[in-house]
């Protein structure tokens, strides 16, 4: 998914809505002492700066490392291992190496019959590769391992792993565990049973992108984290089924949010669907919130829905990496993306084994 307004020009595009998404400077100086409250980002991020020895001293390591009324411990990052390369004779999208910081390409990704099977062979390449990355997600495997094997089967496979020097981003996918919305760096953090993670795969094959992620159980996970995650993939298939040509693109978001007002999960705002294709990210912009935004779906257009769903804050806090977006509060995200193509009938998803 891609951000929407540009206090962050590095990432992959811009931000929407009202810039409520800011970097912390530590890790170490998150909510609990200071509350986020609307229009004083900066505020609480200078303060929590100065303050962060002082967070140490006020409170003991645990108090800092646990998250309220929960077992679970804070995300924190790992060590993230060197850059895996790429075999020369695979072909690379024109960011990779690329000074330019990629954004969101205007114009939206539309097809003819050549190019309907390449997004068809990208799509299932990515969803075989996502499956297989499901296969490994158990207590004491590292996100990293995870991002080894997704490597390797990608490049067996004659594609390139798209997030791999996408503006800087130093892996070939994203693992995002708990309470991290999206763009989860791999490292040498082992899963623990009761996480949930999201795993994000995206392939170029052939000049086409094909992008799906899913949010998978380590060993015995809770029955609300269960749910959430259950309520997310629901929030996808039900806004899939209500694609077809001449549809509005805000009936995504409605199908979406109300169906997480109904469980009384948020949705998160400022990470975005997006056309897919010869581009990793296009027209049009996929909003997964209720909005009143024009335009209309068009046959034989590919583009991702990818909801995010919170059971706590939906407002996101970015790492010091530049990457990792996680929820303000610690509370549980998650989520699940599928590439569709827009057919006579309806939505063909592409991203399917
Ligand atoms: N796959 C993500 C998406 O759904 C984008 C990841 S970009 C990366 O759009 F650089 F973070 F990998
Ligand atoms: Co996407
Ligand atoms: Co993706």
């Amino acid at each position: 998914m891609v951000a929407g307004c540009a206090i962050q020009p590095r990432i992959i595009s811009s931000f929407l809505g009202d810039c409520r998404f800011f970097q912390t400077t530590s890790i170490d100086d998150l909510p609990r002492l200071f509350r986020y409250t609307r229009g004083r980002n900066h505020v609480a991020m200078l303060t929590s700066r100065t303050f962060s020895g002082l967070t140490n001293l006020l409170f003991n390591r645990r108090t800092i490392e646990e998250l309220p009324n929960s077992k679970r411990k804070r995300l924190r990052p790992g060590k993230v291992s060197p850059r895996r390369p790429v075999p020369a004779h695979i072909p690379r999208p024109p960011y990779v190496n690329s000074k330019k910081p990629p954004g969101i390409a205007s114009g939206p990704e539309v097809h003819d019959k050549k190019g309907i099977e390449c997004m068809r062979a990208s799509g299932k390449l990515a969803a075989q590769v996502l499956q297989n990355a499901g296969t490994l997600v158990k207590p004491g495997i590292t996100t990293d391992e995870i991002d080894q094997a997704v490597h390797q089967m990608i490049i067996d496979n004659g594609a390139y792993p798209s997030p791999l020097g996408y503006g800087g981003f130093p892996k070939s996918v994203c693992t995002s565990v708990n309470e991290c919305i999206c763009h989860g760096i791999p490292d040498s953090r082992v899963l623990e049973d009761g996480d949930i993670v999201n795993i994000d795969v995206t392939v170029y094959l052939n000049g086409y992108h094909g992008d799906t992620s899913a949010t998978y159980f380590v060993g015995d996970v809770d029955e609300e984290a269960r749910n959430l995650v259950k309520v997310t993939k629901e929030c996808l298939n039900n806004a899939i089924s209500i694609c077809a040509p001449g549809v509005e693109f805000n009936k995504i978001g409605k199908t979406i949010h109300d169906r997480a007002d109904k469980h009384h999960y948020g949705v998160v705002q400022q990470f975005v669907g997006h056309g897919v294709g010869r581009v990793f990210h296009s027209d049009p912009v996929i909003l997964h919130y209720r909005n009143n935004g024009r335009g209309r779906m068009v046959l034989n257009q590919t583009f991702t829905i990818e909801p995010m769903l919170t059971i706590g804050s939906i407002n996101p806090i970015m790492w010091d990496d530049n990457w990792t977006v996680v929820t303000e509060d610690g509370s549980l995200s998650a989520q699940f993306e599928h590439t569709i193509l827009i057919t006579e009938n309806g939505a063909e998803i592409l991203t399917q084994c």
